[in-house]
């Protein structure tokens, strides 16, 4: 009923109580009630004795009303679960595919209070200013191609916020989006598989959208910044999510019937680590070395100190210098 309210005021005239309640069978103490409680929920809403409600401005929020109006996606984010905290939009995600929940479903909090990165770092998600979102896919992959997925859909990310914002973003390979070399968006995918079938997967993406530098921890501070930071005043975080999903979407289409290589020319456009040095660092270790190029399967190549070619498939990776070799 909230959405239909809505829906009606985003036509933008006065409309009156009235009318909305006799449009949608309600009575009009109970359309009063729903403005009331929109109101409280940040939206700005004139109302006026004689022609009634006029919506003057929503609330930068993520709920499935905001999201959905103007979305124009075929799947990705038609049916959204939303949460104004949850520990992590990954395990609402991971519960909702356990019990059957379509391709495309999204899971959305505007805070978590266990945001997860990879390898079981913290993701820091305060109230309202980032999006953190988990996509359920169900895609009919091998689980190799899998881990190409990320590195694909960090050429969404960076597109999105590029046209957004006309910043210019780049990724740190494998995909670790910076602004100004710090990281402003991160990517965790996480599956359930067979050896050979894909059950699901789990696509997180966060991003710091209207996060203050203060808000990060010490330690993070010269590594970690925000959008805002960057550009200098608050991004609506709503348009960019409305950018981000038709945009891997399409990204995801394309994945499913062709391979890596066909993306790599792109992925190389925003890319910051080739030609760069780098310390490449996994569980049984790190070494330095120059990244040469990304190969057709997404493995980023790296010639070492001893100068021996190496084919990095996983890790995590420092750049020590961008000057060329
Ligand atoms: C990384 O770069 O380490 C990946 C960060 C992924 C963070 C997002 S926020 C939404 C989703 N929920 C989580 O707990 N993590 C991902």
């Amino acid at each position: 009923m909230r959405r239909e309210i809505l829906k009606r005021l985003r036509e933008g005239a006065y409309i009156s109580g009235e009318n909305i309640a006799k449009n949608l069978g309600i009575t009009r103490t109970a359309v009063w009630k729903y403005i009331r409680n929109l109101r409280k929920a940040g939206y700005q809403i004139n109302s006026s004795p004689r022609l009634g409600y006029r919506l003057e401005q929503a609330p930068d929020l993520l709920n499935p009303e905001e999201i959905q109006s103007g979305l124009t996606t075929h799947v990705f984010g038609r049916s959204i679960q939303y949460h104004e905290e949850a520990a992590s939009t990954q395990y609402e995600a991971k519960r909702l595919a356990e019990s059957n929940a379509e391709e495309g479903t999204l899971v959305v909090a505007e805070a978590q209070s266990e945001g997860r990165g990879r390898r079981d770092r913290h993701w820091v998600s305060p109230p309202g200013m980032g999006i953190y979102l988990s996509l359920i896919l169900r895609p009919d992959l091998e689980p190799f191609n899998i881990a190409q997925i990320p590195i694909v859909m960090g050429i969404g990310i960076c597109e999105s916020i590029s046209r957004v914002t006309g910043l210019q973003p780049r990724i740190k390979w494998p995909n670790d989006v910076l602004l100004e070399g710090k990281k402003v968006s991160g990517i965790l995918v996480e599956m359930s598989a067979e050896p050979e079938r894909v059950h699901y997967i789990i696509l997180g993406i966060g991003i710091n959208v209207n996060t203050p530098a203060s808000m990060f921890p010490d330690d993070l501070r010269s590594t970690a910044t925000s959008i805002a930071e960057v550009a200098g005043h608050p991004v609506c975080r709503r348009t960019l999510v409305q950018r981000i999903l038709p945009n891997i979407e399409a990204l995801y289409d394309e994945f499913k019937t062709a391979n890596f290589e066909a993306f790599r020319e792109r992925w190389r456009r925003w890319d910051q680590t080739i030609h760069s040095r780098v310390k490449i660092a996994d569980a049984s270790g790190s070494f330095v070395g120059y990244a040469l190029d990304i190969d057709k399967d997404g493995a980023l190549i790296v010639k070492d100190q001893k100068d021996k070619i190496r084919r990095v498939l996983a890790g995590d990776v420092t750049l020590t210098s961008e000057l060329a070799h």
